[in-house]
């Protein structure tokens, strides 16, 4: 038996309950991992309230985990009891203490990295990642807006955005959490619960406008995104935080400047086992340069998820969280 996280029906916070569980000896291509720490995101949110449908109900959510492999399935060569590894990414089931899961999606984790903090940066690094080398890929000079900068995703994207050598433009949505942009390589923050976006980015890029803006964000920023880039630019719109973007009319980024949209997801970006581990290097490398701050924001007990979702959802962390099994 094993300690997890159930979500029965879909719902608020409420509905995580924490449950016994048998967990069976790992199939072919499987190994059993003994999970250190849990990554806090917020699509696990989206999986829990059914926005993202999970394969079945009951399930267990989470999408990344660090921990120590305690047994091996047939077929896996490459691995051995006791390696330290990670994963972000499906297939679901990361609230447990430990679970089966694919040897050939998993990452080993540097000897220089803590296993919470590899919980705590795994997906949200790799992300940054594609995002900024791969969907747009950034160059030292421009100027682009990140929106959310304090958030998980935000702070990474910050910091490695400023490493690259470009002029940070974060929202924020408060001036506490602003402050926290600065610190992290933004080189101007609005407050966006009291500014107007496209008006500060037009006084700050001197109505030129930028030629990326990821956001994270959705509902609540979308067409200000739009209305804040420089003409051909892309806007990235990479999750919604504040409810889905409602759908808008095509000929608009014709009106706008010939603009270009994508809406990527970190799978098709790590879907071969040669992309997530070029990924994960690329990471790893950037943090152990010191470039970016590994921040674990609050740990919470895995038996707590449900306040663990109820700060991510209501706004109260900032950076990173963990769950701790
Ligand atoms: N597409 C992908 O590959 C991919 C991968 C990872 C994450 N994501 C997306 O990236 C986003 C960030 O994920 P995260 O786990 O790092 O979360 P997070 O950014 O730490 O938390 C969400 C933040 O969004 C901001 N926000 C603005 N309006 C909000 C609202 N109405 N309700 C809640 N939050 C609001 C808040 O910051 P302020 O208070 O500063 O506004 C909040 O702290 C999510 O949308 C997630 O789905 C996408």
């Amino acid at each position: 038996m094993t300690k997890a996280i159930l979500v029965r029906q879909h719902g608020d916070s409420d509905h995580l309950r924490y449950e016994s569980i048998m967990l069976p000896d790992p199939g072919p291509g499987e190994v059993r991992i003994r999970h250190q720490a849990i990554g806090l995101n917020f699509i696990d949110v989206y999986y829990r309230t059914g926005l993202y449908p999970p394969p079945s109900l009951p399930f267990i959510p989470g999408v990344e985990a660090a921990g120590i492999i305690e047994s091996i399935g047939e077929a896996v060569s490459g691995f051995s009891v006791g390696d330290r590894v990670a994963y972000a990414g499906g297939p679901l089931g990361a609230y447990a203490d430990a679970r089966n899961f694919p040897a050939e999606r998993l990452v080993r984790i540097p000897q220089e990295i803590s296993d919470k903090e590899a919980a705590a940066i795994l997906l949200k690094g790799m992300t940054a990642e594609y995002l900024l080398c791969r969907t747009y890929p950034v160059k030292a000079g421009e100027t682009l807006l990140i929106h959310a900068a304090s958030g998980g995703v935000g702070q990474i994207l910050c910091q490695w955005a400023s490493a690259i050598g470009a002029t940070v433009i974060g929202t924020a949505g408060s001036e506490e959490k602003a402050t926290i942009a600065r610190e992290l390589g933004c080189k101007h923050v609005i407050n966006y619960q009291e500014e107007d976006i496209p008006q500060r980015v037009e006084e700050i890029t001197q109505g030129m406008g930028v030629p990326v803006v990821y956001d994270s964000v959705g509902h609540d920023t979308f067409q200000a995104s739009l209305a804040c880039l420089a003409p051909r630019g892309l806007l990235v719109s990479f999750g919604q935080s504040s409810g889905k973007v409602p759908p808008f009319d095509i000929t608009e980024l014709s009106q706008k400047g010939s603009l270009f949209i994508t809406r990527p997801t970190l799978l098709d970006y790590v879907k071969t086992s040669s992309q997530l581990k070029k990924s994960a290097e690329a990471l790893f490398t950037i943090c152990s340069q010191g470039k970016i701050e590994m921040n674990i924001h609050r740990e919470y007990a895995l038996s707590e998820a449900r306040h663990a979702h109820d700060d991510l959802e209501n706004r109260r962390t900032r950076g990173s969280s963990i769950l701790l099994p």
